[in-house]
């Protein structure tokens, strides 16, 4: 365990999700998949896709809104808005500075950070270690993606997994040693970069006419390969959290997952000893909101009362880069 005193704590949570709920069925209408398939391979059965017109802070905004009342924390006392997401509003600037002026937080900085589905667990690993080292003592943390936007929805191979939401977490500063996050683990290998990629938009490769006939502004993914290392990197860096930590895996009460597949989160769950009753899981209702995932879910158990005072909370995601990451927190 750390020596400072210092801790960041979770003061409020909040999460926003569209109004708009796309049915396996509705993607049978797409392409040639079922919802049996859809189900038994992924454990998705619907998502939410956001309406056109709105941006990634449209949703951040909403659920930044509901964390702030919920931590009882003025926006104008937030010192960092920092936010997960690869769904920025714009290509420059961050979708970050777009929600510091939605929320008047005019006395923050913001930035967004591109983790990809472990975009909230960088953004929380980046906070903490600003509110220890008593550079800020209060921060909004956003995980914010509407994949919905990169998706070719001719590709039955991802348009059937990705959902938009977003989720935030008001982290502020105590000093108490004994409560708050207790760790935070953060890695990435770069030689999966085109596992998992958006190939056309960036400066290798500008939008043209021809990138666009091509589609490659949409997601490319080798799944299978994604699979594999997700399950193994997620064990290793939930255990290297809960040794930093000095926790016990049956001293967790409850384990918030990156909700990408269900047959990620059992295979993660079986070998960390950790039955399914104590795993957080939401994705059948919204599928993979990539860097929102993690916080909608940790909102979500919050507001079913499954996080109770003195809980010990691992949040842990995996996503393109790939980045992955993990942490252990006190409530
Ligand atoms: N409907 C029906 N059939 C399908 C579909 C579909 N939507 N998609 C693929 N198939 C077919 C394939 O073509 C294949 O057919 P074939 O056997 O005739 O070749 C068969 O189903 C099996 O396909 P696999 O790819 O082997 O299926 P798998 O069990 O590996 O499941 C899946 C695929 C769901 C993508 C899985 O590999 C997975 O979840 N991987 C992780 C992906 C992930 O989480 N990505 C996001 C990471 S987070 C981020 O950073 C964005």
């Amino acid at each position: 365990m750390r020596q400072s005193h210092h801790r960041s704590v979770v003061l409020g949570t909040g999460s926003e999700l569209p109004a708009r709920v796309v049915t396996n069925a509705a993607l049978e209408e797409l392409v040639d998949t079922s919802d049996e398939w859809i189900t038994t391979r992924t454990g998705i059965k619907e998502r939410r896709v956001l309406e056109e017109g709105k941006g990634n802070a449209d949703m951040a905004h909403r659920a930044a809104v509901r964390a702030l009342h919920d931590a009882g924390v003025d926006p104008k006392d937030l010192d960092a808005i920092i936010m997960g997401t690869v769904t920025a509003d714009y290509p420059f600037p961050s979708s970050a500075c777009v929600l510091e002026d939605m929320l008047g937080a005019r006395k923050a900085f913001s930035f967004d950070v591109n983790a990809a589905c472990s975009g909230f667990l960088n953004a929380l690993a980046v906070a903490d270690s600003m509110i220890r080292t008593g550079m800020i003592r209060h921060a909004l943390v956003v995980g914010s993606d509407a994949l919905s936007r990169l998706l070719n929805w001719k590709d039955r191979t991802t348009c059937i997994l990705f959902g938009d939401g977003a989720g935030a977490a008001v982290l502020g500063s105590v000093n108490d040693g004994h409560r708050g996050v207790l760790s935070a683990k953060l890695r990435t290998d770069g030689s999966y970069v085109k596992t998992l990629y958006v190939p056309a938009g960036g400066s290798l490769k500008p939008a043209s006419a021809e990138t666009v006939k091509k589609n490659e502004h949409t997601i490319t993914m080798n799944g299978k390969e994604v699979f594999k290392v997700a399950v193994r990197s997620m064990e290793e860096i939930s255990r290297e959290a809960l040794d930093e930590a000095d926790i016990d895996v049956e001293q967790v009460s409850l384990v918030i997952p990156h909700q990408a597949n269900l047959r990620i989160i059992t295979a993660l769950a079986e070998r960390l000893k950790i039955p399914m009753s104590k795993v957080m899981v939401n994705l059948d209702r919204y599928g993979n909101t990539s860097a929102a995932s993690v916080p909608i879910a940790l909102d979500e158990a919050r507001r079913e009362g499954r996080i109770r005072h003195g809980d010990i909370v691992l949040l842990n995601a995996f996503g393109a880069g790939f980045a992955w990451g993990a942490a252990v927190v006190k409530f």
